[in-house]
């Protein structure tokens, strides 16, 4: 059994607390960086699990790796990959180990095995246009379906050469994948229709340190240039725009005031804009950005999440709770992810008034109008919540719980807390520190058993040892 949050709600939080350094930038640096050799030195590195989980995984490729977590820096360097085979274990903790293949085929001839993905149940998550994008430069990949599960099989064996690749939907990992592809593709690459998402800029500018040539165009368009020589590289991983938002929300409708040190406004646009729209208070100063409770807070906005620079689906859960504390009717549509509001059966539980609809609810259509899936809200307030027991089903619901649970005057109880662990660094000590009566019950920990799987007689067929 996982560690239990026991949560005593009601306190205004106020204080001072600093950002993280994006999980969502760092955890697809550390990728990038096994594309050379190079030393890579990182700044403002994260505590949190997707890093310690991406961190493991490139030290089972052959990574060499050095984590203060102290000062939060880390240096890697990947002098030459002991395999190419990502170990099932790490295939059902996030969505990293699906970029390896981008990352790798450009180093190796041996077959990239990734076996099938794990990462929130936030919808079907296909990976469809990863695999496109990467055939279209030349990739040989093929899915093995075996009794309990399955992997993608992926090899270069003639080399990687540019393309023009047309993404239908701008998808943040399928960006990424073919960025990393194709700097060690032989020419030019286009892909139209990118993701161009902080994040992205974030490994556009790491990658531009290590030796590519990168331009996005306006219409989201990006151009890679094949890299010939790769250089040692320093950087400072951006601030984690999520993190951010959240202890933002969690400030003001704890009717409290909270200043985030390192807070970015360039990447905050859309979320301040709503901010200001529900009547909540922030106040942008040169080193971050504060947030309070600025008198009564009004609802009746509609919100559609989008990709950048649109509003992102990562809000959505813990907004929804703070339009549980406006007075009027507000509206969410999510455009992202046919099923993320999973979360909203339990904070109904909590006192929340919160419909779902499968219509595209505000004017727009999105590309789930006809598939029937709930994927509108319409949330009514104000409402006070009540306490309760909860397990959480993915990394923002779960924050968006703890929310509910700090503006509940009882004691909430709340389990799955690892998933928490992947995304926010210190999450007790830094609700602490703004004053929240929160407490972490820490239970003991299950070894899970190796057990022989159909991948490893896949491997044992090709020769290669699980590590
Ligand atoms: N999609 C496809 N085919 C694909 C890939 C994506 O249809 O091949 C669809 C997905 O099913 C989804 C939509 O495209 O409906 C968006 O998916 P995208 O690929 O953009 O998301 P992702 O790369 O899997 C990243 C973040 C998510 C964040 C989304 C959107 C990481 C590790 N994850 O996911 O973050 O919500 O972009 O911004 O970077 C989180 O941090 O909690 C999280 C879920």
């Amino acid at each position: 059994m996982g560690d239990l949050l026991k949560i005593k709600g009601g306190k205004p939080l106020q204080g001072q607390i600093k950002a993280a350094g994006a999980k969502n930038a760092m955890t697809k640096l550390l990728v990038a960086s096994l594309l050379s050799d190079k030393k890579c030195t990182f700044h403002n590195v994260p505590n949190i699990g997707d890093v310690e989980i991406t961190v493991n995984l490139c030290r089972e490729i052959g990574s060499e790796v050095q984590w203060d977590k102290k000062n939060h820096t880390l240096e890697i360097v990947t002098h030459e990959l002991k395999t190419s085979y990502v170990p099932q274990r790490y295939s059902g903790s996030n969505r990293i180990p699906i970029l390896m293949i981008g990352a790798l085929m450009g180093r190796t001839d041996e077959d990239i095995i990734v076996p099938t993905l794990g990462g929130d149940m936030l919808g079907s998550r296909p990976v469809d246009l990863h695999i496109n994008a990467l055939q279209k430069l030349g990739a040989h990949i093929e899915y093995r379906d075996m009794k309990k599960e399955g992997a993608y099989l992926a090899h270069a064996h003639h080399g990687l050469k540019g393309a023009v690749i047309n993404l239908n939907y701008p998808s943040v990992g399928a960006t990424e994948n073919t960025i990393l592809a194709a700097v060690r593709a032989k020419g030019t690459t286009l892909i139209r229709n990118a993701a161009i998402e902080p994040e992205i800029i974030d490994l556009i500018l790491f990658l531009q340190k290590l030796g590519a040539n990168i331009m996005v165009d306006v219409d989201r368009t990006i151009c890679i240039q094949h890299a010939h020589q790769f250089h040692e590289v320093e950087h400072t991983i951006m601030t984690d725009r999520n993190e951010v938002a959240s202890y933002a929300m969690c400030a003001i409708s704890t009717k409290g005031r909270v200043f985030i040190e390192g807070a970015e406004h360039l990447q905050m646009i859309a979320f301040l804009n709503k901010i200001r729209e529900i009547g909540g208070g922030f106040t942008v100063k040169p080193n971050g950005i504060e947030f309070f409770h600025n008198g009564l807070l009004k609802g009746g906005v509609h919100i559609e999440t989008d990709v950048h620079p649109g509003f992102m689906t990562d809000w959505q859960q813990p907004f929804v709770v703070l339009l549980t504390q406006t007075s009027g009717c507000s509206i969410i549509h999510e455009t992202v992810y046919e099923n993320r509001f999973g979360y909203a059966a339990t904070l109904k539980e909590m006192g929340a008034d919160i419909e779902l609809f499968t219509q595209c609810l505000g004017g727009k259509t999105c590309r789930f109008a006809a598939c029937n899936h709930h994927h509108s809200l319409v949330v009514k307030g104000p409402s006070p919540l009540h306490a309760k027991e909860i397990a959480i089903p993915d990394l923002r619901a779960g924050f968006a719980y703890v929310m509910a649970a700090l503006l509940a005057p009882e004691v909430s109880t709340i389990s799955n807390v690892d998933f928490l662990d992947r995304g926010y660094e210190d999450l007790v000590g830094k609700l602490t520190a703004l004053g929240a009566d929160i407490t972490r019950v820490v239970q003991p920990k299950k070894h899970p058993e190796k057990t022989k799987t159909a991948l490893h007689h896949l491997l044992a067929e090709k020769s290669l040892t699980p590590v």
